[in-house]
């Protein structure tokens, strides 16, 4: 952990700013007050299961309730409501339809060229339906799996609601990655069907989707898909395989708008989310029905703090957990307004964001800090791209997550942004985590700019040294979770055995949730702050990324002996990829460097997607390795920042090596 030395560490325990909720909010948030916050945590303590009954019962509409709410028989396979019956569909859109929202906008639509579409509760529901049953007629049924690579729209979302009406577990791929990984994914999963667009629209670019689907069945070794069904966005000219393909349009004309739910237990598998971890193949995390939509509900109202009349725009890609919990489930869940954005943060200019809160009259507004961070630097650039110059007025509270936010940061979105009016809740959490973890509460926690503060209720976080024991506020130490919790991983598809040994291991008694990140707590407040990865997982623009998956895709070049990937410090991304990399042939200089670089660049670029190309890549004619020949990754993370080496180097085999490594081609 000594080798994730943060700045963000450093800055925070010296931070002393503190934010108070502001009054107005306080008086109405969900939760108000420490004291309010303390309670539910007290409530969790004394009765753990009988808080989470309370709240799942108080949150969802069960069809058969449940009886049993937490089951550790068979820890760590852990079940939740066990034996409730519920369908997640209609736990977001019927009970819409029934409580006043029918008529009330539930997606706001905002295209990449600044088109606006919008839907009804009642609308949704009838798309959802007629999609259901499209699928339905191809003969897709509960307990299938369905992938879907689609862009930011509407369709997406009902893409993944009808496969829930069904009981179809879906399995969305974030429509930046390549065939390759596409196909990987579509075998792990045993899929059925996949559900694309004939292209996405981004930053004033299509880019393709369907072709690239067709590429990764193309690939060979898939048995199980039977359809593909395309959603028209753009009109291009796409290749259509007779019997197999099928246009969305198409596929739902004519069918019923109503459909009956499908009920399923409680831990039927709603989706599963492919993650990198720390070795080998991308990880398919598994979250299970009940206990995912109780927490991605749960946190709308206590995280977010979501009201009737609120607008909430969360701008990330359904692609990415975040979009499951924030876009596709959570707002509709609680009968919510959102806005789904297509485009990106910088077209057609950098005020994009801003000009759309305005636009939409967002109130609550969700971003990760790297768009944080390359919107502070266009604004720079460019005054007129500056929050100042839109009107920021409907906001009342700002949201981050996916990476640490650093101090300057912070502050700079609650003083440009918020205009010193909004809380930020800075929200850790994870794609297995299934919703948030450690966040403030807005009208509860006091503020600290860098800091997650404090865990919600009924979630147990602690810090611990690599013996599983406590370690006392202000030490560092590794991130855990105590107790099982409604909306945890419920297991690796296909892999309960890296399911076990990942995130229970046996060396912390095989008990706490291993989540994979060092924090360290504040000494005086008890406030958690994030200190970064203690895996090879990096995270890039908050996308995350394994070091051996990008060193496997350099090695599979022709060309490539060996490679290391290290993540080194950003600015504006927070962490980049740079590689270090041993042909099989002589090591290239100048301008021959250069070409190979890029060409590898765009390698890594088709084998796993674009978001995985390293920013730096450095040739050698070797990598620092023990006399055993482990490879020294420490040392590479300190050339790779462009620092001097301090660490004895005695036990290298090969210490003259780490001069050839210092420049990058
Ligand atoms: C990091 C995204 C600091 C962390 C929801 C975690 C954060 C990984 C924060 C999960 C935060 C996420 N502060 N670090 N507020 N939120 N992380 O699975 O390293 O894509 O383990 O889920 O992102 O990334 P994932």
């Amino acid at each position: 952990m000594a080798e994730n030395e943060s700045k963000t560490e450093e800055f925070t325990l010296q931070e002393s700013r503190v934010f108070a909720p502001p009054a107005a909010f306080a008086a109405k948030a969900a939760i108000s007050g420490m004291e309010a916050y303390d309670k539910l945590c007290a409530e969790a303590a004394s009765d753990y299961e009988g808080f989470w009954a309370r709240l799942a019962r108080e949150n969802i509409d069960w069809h058969k309730p449940f009886t049993s709410t937490l089951d550790e028989s068979n820890a760590p396979f852990y079940k939740w409501f066990g034996d409730g019956q519920l369908n997640a569909s209609y736990n977001s859109l019927d009970r819409n339809l029934t409580n006043g929202n029918a008529d009330k906008t539930a997606i706001i639509f905002e295209a990449d060229d600044g088109t606006v579409t919008r839907a009804t509760y009642r609308e949704l529901h009838a798309r959802v339906c007629k999609f259901a049953n499209g699928l339905k007629s191809r003969g897709i049924k509960k307990g299938d799996r369905v992938i879907i690579y689609m862009s930011m729209s509407i369709e997406g979302v009902a893409a993944m609601q009808a496969c829930a009406r069904i009981g179809a577990t879906h399995s969305v791929v974030f429509g930046g990655f390549s065939a390759k990984s596409l196909h990987e994914r579509i075998i792990d999963a045993g899929a059925v069907a996949v559900i694309t667009a004939d292209e996405q629209l981004r930053g004033g670019k299509s880019l393709p989707l369907k072709s690239i689907v067709d590429e990764a069945l193309a690939l060979g070794g898939i048995t199980t898909i039977r359809d593909v069904i395309v959603y028209k966005r753009t009109g291009s000219n796409i290749a259509f395989q007779e019997g197999r393909d099928t246009w969305l349009h198409e596929l739902v004309d004519g069918q019923s708008a109503e459909c009956e739910p499908e009920w399923v237990d409680a831990e039927h598998p709603l989706f599963i989310l492919y993650t990198s971890g720390s070795t080998g193949t991308p990880k398919g995390v598994q979250h299970a029905t009940g206990g995912f939509l109780l927490w991605a509900a749960l946190t709308m109202k206590w995280t977010f703090d979501i009201k009737p009349d609120d607008v909430f725009w969360c701008t990330a890609d359904i692609g990415w957990v975040t979009g499951h919990t924030y876009i596709a489930y959570g707002p509709l869940a609680v009968g919510a307004t959102q806005v789904v954005f297509e485009g990106v943060p910088t077209f057609p200019h950098a005020g994009r964001f801003w000009e759309t809160i305005a636009k939409h009259k967002v109130s609550i507004f969700y971003t990760a800090p790297t768009a944080i961070r390359s919107l502070i630097k266009a604004s720079d650039v460019d005054p007129k791209v500056h929050p100042r110059n839109f009107d920021r007025s409907s906001l009342r509270l700002l949201g981050s997550v996916g990476e640490p936010i650093n101090p300057e940061a912070w502050m700079w979105y609650y003083k440009n942004v918020g205009e010193e009016r909004c809380p930020i809740v800075d929200t850790f959490w994870q794609t297995e985590t299934g919703g948030h973890m450690i966040t403030p509460l807005p009208g509860a926690t006091p503020l600290v700019p860098g800091s997650c503060t404090l865990p919600l209720p009924g979630i147990m976080t602690a810090i611990v040294d690599e013996s599983g024991a406590d370690v006392p506020n202000g030490q560092g130490g590794i991130l855990v979770v105590k107790r099982p919790w409604p909306s945890m991983i419920r297991t690796i598809w296909n892999n309960p055995d890296r399911f076990r040994t990942s995130y229970f291991p046996d060396e912390l008694g095989g008990k706490y949730y291993l989540a994979g990140d060092g924090a360290i707590r504040n000494k005086d407040t008890g406030y958690f702050t994030i200190t970064g990865r203690i895996d090879d997982v990096l995270n890039v623009s908050g996308h995350r990324m394994g070091t051996m998956e990008i060193e496997s895709a350099l090695v599979g070049h022709p060309l490539v002996a060996e490679a290391a990937v290290v993540g080194k410090p950003d600015e504006t991304t927070g962490e980049s990829i740079c590689a270090f990399v041993v042909l099989k042939q002589a090591r290239p200089s100048g301008e021959d460097a250069k070409k190979l670089a890029t060409e590898l660049r765009n390698w890594v670029g088709k084998e796993i997607g674009p978001i995985a190309k390293p920013k730096e890549i450095r040739f050698g004619d070797n990598l620092p390795k023990t006399r055993s020949g482990k490879i020294m990754r420490r040392l590479l993370r300190v050339l790779a920042k462009g620092e001097t080496i301090t660490q004895d180097v005695s036990t290298l085999e090969n210490p003259a090596i780490l001069e050839q490594l210092k420049e990058s081609a």
